[in-house]
């Protein structure tokens, strides 16, 4: 058996047994810890589903983190609006006093769905599924308007806008860059859009990728307390590199912080996650340069997909690519090759509202990971494309269990 791991055409197609119902489990997907049997089969999973900074924090962050995680287990951290000044210098944000932080951006996502959105809500789909089933979870109202193949995936303001004044919803919650579709609004698009929805009770901009889309992000962190309704939302995980932790932290005016923090949980962040933001606040300039590498990575991502004809692919402003599948072609059972087969965990959007089994987020990584999971998918898009020319080789290898 050889099992030459940079090379999936050498790579043993035995090695993997990832229990793939676990997808039918969750409208995310299934963690890494329970494809892994936690964390015991790790070698052989490749991650390109989880979008995230490949390139941070710098190892000597790492070092001194394990040195003082001792301490930080053994005491309480400290107040949220400690941690919330070193989340304004890391992030280059003016006034700590508009920031709130939350154990991952999710908890934020959480208090706003539940204290703040009444009534209804508008978000354009596919979104984040937090924006989507929540809410509906809640009772709330949702409205939405579909990212468009024919338009790029790109939503402009001014459909936007007319969209959500014509549903008449109360709030709306805006990616920007908007995962999965990758697509973004500028600064000053954002801006109008805000200018022109004042009588809307919350917006909501979520700018959770928005540090992987330009080497200036067209960001909003700084004007958005100048509005009485508006809000921006940022995961600190993707970020950083380490969504394990939970980090996450909404900006708005002083008034909605107040009224926000009065329900949260007085240690709501914890100790580990305090020491990391402590460590990593001066480290903008390799931050910076993790930034642009991983943008790089984007970059040459989407250039090797061209050499997919089964797959369309949508112009990217984030650390991911958004791209479709070929109708013939069944996108379920490639996302499981791809699993059991190589290793390589992919995110199929079939259980998002808005898209189907055909589409497909991939998160930017290392040239060395990309160039392994084009060789793999052209051999499954070869073995899956015999297969929809030759009906009796399917049914063959139905017959075999090799589908
Ligand atoms: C757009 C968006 N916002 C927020 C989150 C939540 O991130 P976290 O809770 O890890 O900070 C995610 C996670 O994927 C996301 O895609």
């Amino acid at each position: 058996m050889n099992n030459d791991a940079s090379n999936p055409a050498m790579a043993s197609t035995s090695i993997n047994s990832f229990d793939t119902s676990l997808f039918a489990k969750t409208t995310h997907n299934p963690s890494y810890a329970s494809l892994t049997k936690q964390f015991s089969e790790v070698n052989n999973l490749r991650d390109y589903c989880i979008p995230v900074n490949s390139y941070f924090p710098p190892a000597q962050v790492m070092e001194k983190l394990h040195e003082k995680m001792g301490y930080a287990l053994k005491y309480y951290p400290g107040s949220n609006e400690n941690i919330a000044e070193n989340i304004a210098t890391f992030s280059g944000i003016e006034n700590p006093a508009t920031i709130i932080a939350g154990n991952g951006s999710t908890e934020i996502i959480s208090w706003l769905n539940s204290l703040f959105i009444k009534e209804s809500l508008f978000v354009p789909a596919p979104s984040f599924g937090r924006w989507i089933e929540e809410p509906q979870g809640l009772g709330i109202e949702l409205h939405t308007s579909r990212y468009q193949d024919s338009l790029n995936q790109y939503l402009s303001p001014e459909q936007l806008v007319a969209e959500v004044k014509q549903s008449g919803a109360r709030n709306l919650v805006i990616c920007n860059p908007n995962n999965p579709t990758g697509s973004i609004m500028s600064r000053a698009q954002i801006l109008s859009v805000l200018d022109q929805l004042t009588e809307l009770d919350n917006i909501i901009i979520d700018e959770s990728f928005i540090d992987f889309s330009a080497e200036n992000p067209p960001s909003i962190k700084n004007d958005v307390a100048d509005f009485p309704n508006a809000w921006v939302l940022k995961s600190l995980g993707k970020n950083v590199g380490l969504h394990g932790l939970r980090m996450g932290f909404a900006i708005s005016n002083e008034t909605n912080i107040a009224k926000l923090r009065k329900h949260l949980p007085y240690w709501n962040v914890n100790g580990i996650t305090e020491m990391l933001l402590h460590l990593i606040k001066d480290e903008q300039a390799t931050y910076h340069e993790s930034r642009l590498k991983t943008i790089a990575d984007a970059v040459y991502l989407s250039e090797r997909f061209e050499e997919l004809p089964e797959f369309t692919i949508f112009p990217t402003h984030s650390n991911f690519i958004f791209v479709k599948l070929r109708n013939d072609i069944n996108g379920t059972q490639l996302r499981d090759r791809m699993l059991q087969n190589h290793g390589c965990f992919i995110r199929n959007c079939g259980n998002k509202l808005g898209s189907s089994e055909q589409y497909f987020r991939i998160a930017a990584r290392p040239a060395e990971d990309v160039n392994y999971l084009i060789a793999a998918l052209k051999i499954e898009l070869a073995v899956l494309t015999k297969i929809e020319d030759e009906p009796m080789l399917h049914a063959n290898l139905i017959n075999n269990g090799a589908v």
